[in-house]
């Protein structure tokens, strides 16, 4: 089997060179990082169920329109995916305040906001990601006034869309954070949706119990984050074919009960 050039190792994701120009395969890890990867760790499994999640979600956002760098899936840790010119943002869509905005402002963790916001952050490891606003996007070139109505317009979309998606699940869509590249077609590029969306980087939150099936039990060491991804993807209706594992029957009570009992007992 010849080599494949790896482009790049993120977090969570390794980047190879794709078979075709223009086209890169995304590899999914089971590593995951909290806190610009001050906490490091492993879900296992994680890479197989993100690469799944991942792939339903961009291929129902491709239904509505919203375009994506999703081209198909490999394999069960693989996609194929547009390589694009990555737009050094992390654009977070909130509907309910959790996380930084409650530490930052002081708003209670579940407290619904008075509308959907969202923010910009600059991709950068070495600064830990700041807040940025759209004067400095402007001002500092990362992206064009067009671009970012166009990324705005997007996110409003995927969030409408992924709202419904979930409470038809009964899960409430907190929040949630989207990347986004251009492509290139002689000197003029258009904005699509890229990266993955998945409980990485979402929070979703159980619409009756109000337990958390995301990556927050991962950051906050409340336990059964495998159980949680797995339910995800298990109500999204995609974890019971071959790929989820030889001979794996999925056990509801069983993944309820853990999900329940907390913290794992540190090794
Ligand atoms: P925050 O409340 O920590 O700012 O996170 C908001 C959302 O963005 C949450 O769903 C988690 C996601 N997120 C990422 O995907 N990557 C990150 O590096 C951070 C900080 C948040
Ligand atoms: N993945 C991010 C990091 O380690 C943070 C997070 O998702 O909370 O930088």
């Amino acid at each position: 089997m010849s080599r494949r050039r790896q482009l790049y190792e993120g977090k969570a994701k390794i980047l190879y060179e794709g078979p075709e120009p223009g086209t890169i395969i995304q590899y999914f890890k089971d590593d995951a990082t909290a806190f610009n990867a001050q906490k490091k760790g492993t879900i296992n499994g994680k890479g197989v169920i993100n690469n799944r999640i991942s792939e339903h979600v961009f291929l129902r956002l491709a239904h509505i329109g919203i375009p994506t760098h999703f081209i198909r899936r490999l394999n069960m840790r693989e996609q194929l995916v547009r390589q694009v010119e990555i737009i050094p943002l992390e654009v977070v869509v909130r509907n309910v305040a959790a996380g930084s905005i409650s530490k930052r402002l002081g708003i209670e963790e579940g407290e619904p906001l008075p509308h959907t916001l969202i923010e910009y952050y600059l991709k950068s490891d070495e600064l830990q990601d700041p807040m940025v606003a759209e004067e400095h996007i402007a001002c500092f070139g990362w992206a064009t006034n067009e671009e970012m109505q166009d990324i705005s317009a997007m996110a409003i979309r995927v969030n409408d869309f992924m709202c419904g998606m979930f409470a038809a699940i009964d899960i409430r869509l907190i929040d949630f954070k989207l990347e986004f590249g251009r492509i290139w077609d002689g000197d003029y590029s258009r904005v699509i949706l890229a990266d993955e969306i998945s409980p990485d980087n979402c929070r979703l939150w159980d619409m009756t119990s109000g337990e958390k099936l995301d990556k927050d039990r991962f950051r906050r060491d409340l336990g059964g984050e495998e159980e949680a991804y797995q339910e995800v993807a298990r109500r999204l209706g995609i974890l019971n074919d071959a790929d989820s594992g030889p001979g794996e029957v999925f056990d509801l009570t069983a993944h309820r009960s853990k999900l329940r009992t907390g913290p794992k007992p540190k090794k």
